[in-house]
């Protein structure tokens, strides 16, 4: 038997007024996996997952959470999705304990259930010494943190993650993405909104990509992902690089690296083959910018 998608979602649309933040939204994301939600801002992506959470109804369209329909079936939902909104809500004076406990009561945990609860997630998301402490003298990266754990307190099995990363320092943002790959390797379905490329090409095994309220169709993806794209090359020796790439189309320098067209992997493994074999001393050989990156460029340029 096929797994049942943990999110799927066809032709789903939402507006405010006059705004039309969702037109035409239609993907699906897989247990196990992280799922990448890639957009500009405005593009729709924090209403899409206000959609998906039950906190907000769609004019049209379907939505299903592991089967189950938001919008007639909304206890359900709610009690298989974990939602990490982009801004902590205002609970400033509970203690970060306290703010979790209260979370754990309200899905109806017992009280002692919800202390340990409370105690192993501060422990998860490295909170610990915060524990006592009221919520307001977070910093912004640690506010993420709590609000993360927040969203894990019943042990979801579907998770939206509204711009998780967005605030933490490059070593928050690891711990982040080792625990996000965790809960995917436990079955959790993760979908994860961005306008960062970088950030969310280091935590995605998919992308979906979303621009004025509209996801890119699939193919559009693939045919974006298949365009030359560039990689950079680097040498302990500048000049024998350039008398080896001469007659190549597009070379250009940066910062004493050569970023040259290379159509896909195969051909990038051959070229790197013809520099190794004229004697050319290569340090550095990869592609210039993330795959996500190259996709979604090529996205906008052909018009998404
Ligand atoms: N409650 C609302 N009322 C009116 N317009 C809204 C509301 N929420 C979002 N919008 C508009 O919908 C569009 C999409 O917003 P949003 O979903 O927040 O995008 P993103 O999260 O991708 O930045 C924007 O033009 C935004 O101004
Ligand atoms: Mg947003």
């Amino acid at each position: 038997m096929p797994t049942e998608p943990g999110i799927a979602v066809e032709g789903v649309r939402r507006a405010f007024g006059p705004v039309h933040a969702v037109r035409d939204v239609t993907f699906t994301a897989p247990p196990g996996a992280v799922t990448g939600l890639i957009g500009p801002n405005g593009a729709g992506k924090t209403t899409l997952l206000l959609l998906l959470a039950s906190l907000l109804q769609p004019d049209g369209g379907s939505i299903r959470i592991l089967g189950h329909d938001p919008v007639r079936d909304t206890a359900a939902v709610r009690s298989l999705i974990g939602w990490m909104p982009d801004t902590l809500g205002s609970w400033a004076t509970l203690s970060c304990r306290a703010s979790l406990t209260t979370s754990g009561r309200m899905y109806g945990m017992p009280k002692p259930a919800a202390a340990a609860r409370a105690a192993e997630l501060l422990d998860l998301v490295g909170l610990t010494e915060f524990t006592g402490r009221p919520t307001r003298v977070l910093s912004r990266g640690q506010k993420q943190k709590l609000s993360l754990a927040r969203a894990l307190v019943h042990r979801p099995r579907v998770l939206l993650l509204d711009e998780p990363a967005s605030g933490l320092d490059p070593a928050a943002r690891v711990e982040l993405r080792v625990l996000l790959r965790g809960l995917a390797a436990d079955g959790c379905t993760i979908l994860v909104s961005s306008h960062d490329l970088a950030e969310l090409e280091e935590v995605t095994d998919d992308a979906v990509f979303m621009a004025a309220g509209e996801t890119v169709a699939t193919d559009r993806v693939q045919r974006a992902q298949s365009r030359v794209r560039e990689w950079r090359i680097r040498s302990l020796d500048e000049a024998a690089l350039d008398t080896a790439l001469a007659g190549r189309a597009g070379v250009r320098p940066e910062r004493g690296d050569r970023l040259v067209p290379v159509d896909g992997e195969r051909a990038a493994a051959d070229l790197l083959a013809e520099l190794v074999r004229s004697g050319v001393p290569v340090t550095g050989f990869g592609p210039a910018v993330g795959e996500l990156e190259t996709t979604f460029l090529e996205l906008e340029r052909s018009g998404a």
